[in-house]
């Protein structure tokens, strides 16, 4: 398993009391998978992975990372869990608007490593894979909304990441935008075999997933899993 979640809670204070937006959920994610999330708005799927990211600290549980179990208290432990492992995507694309497409990729190689030319190749290969190897020296105003999702996808992917979250990746875009998003997505878990975790409103992206979750006032309501243990290991 990539990662093993047990029992996890988190707990918001509110005006009118607390409230657990996630509630002693439980959830194993094998390597390779794709895993759709579904589920009224405010079923908890944001905050659910936002925790799987190490973005948000859980009240309670624990998450087993690659067999090991990541100490949630340590901020410096979850910091080095998300920078060496996980990549983001979100449904607004948050690009840096006074960056090229390949220099909003390199920005997110150069946390790691200062050689700018071996950065600026390794950006153009990342916009290869999205298929926008054609726009690369554009500003994300040049681009349209499928495009600039691309350029976030290519950056989420900076980091080599094992596990790829996207939070409504297609929610800004048109059904036949979405689709190819879609399409960027499965190339990425097929061929890369990066686990992937999407969050979507939309029941035709959600069949993109090998594993499909439902989502309802912060537990687990429907959990459908095709992926067969001996292939993915
Ligand atoms: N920072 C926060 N403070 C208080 N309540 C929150 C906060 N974030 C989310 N919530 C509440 O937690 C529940 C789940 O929210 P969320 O995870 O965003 O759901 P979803 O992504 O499914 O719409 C909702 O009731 C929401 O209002
Ligand atoms: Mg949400």
């Amino acid at each position: 398993m990539l990662i093993q979640i047990k029992n996890l809670t988190k707990t918001y204070q509110r005006h009118d009391g607390a409230i657990n937006a996630v509630d002693n959920l439980s959830l194993d994610i094998p390597k390779g998978s794709f895993v759709t999330i579904t589920g009224a708005s405010g079923s908890g799927k944001t905050t659910l992975l936002l925790m799987l990211g190490g973005l948000l600290r859980p009240t309670s549980g624990k998450m087993v990372y690659n067999g090991n179990e990541i100490n949630l208290h340590k901020e410096e432990e979850l910091a080095n869990f998300r920078s060496n492992h996980v990549g983001f995507v979100m449904q607004s694309f948050a690009l840096i608007p006074y960056l090229t497409a390949v220099e909003n990729i390199m920005i997110a190689l150069n946390v790691k490593n200062s050689d700018k030319a071996k950065n600026r190749k390794g950006a153009l290969e990342l916009l290869e894979w999205v298929g926008l190897d054609d726009r690369t020296t554009h500003y994300p105003k040049e681009l349209s909304a499928g495009q600039q999702q691309r350029v976030a996808i290519a950056r989420a992917l900076a980091n080599n990441p094992d596990l790829l979250l996207a939070d409504e990746p297609t929610g800004n875009l048109d059904p036949g935008l979405s689709e190819e998003i879609l399409g960027v997505l499965k190339e990425i878990n097929q061929n890369h075999n990066t686990t992937i975790v999407m969050v979507t409103h939309s029941p035709m992206a959600a069949e993109y997933g090998n594993t499909k979750i439902q989502m309802k006032n912060g537990k687990l309501h429907t959990h459908v899993s095709n992926v067969i243990a001996e292939q993915i290991n």
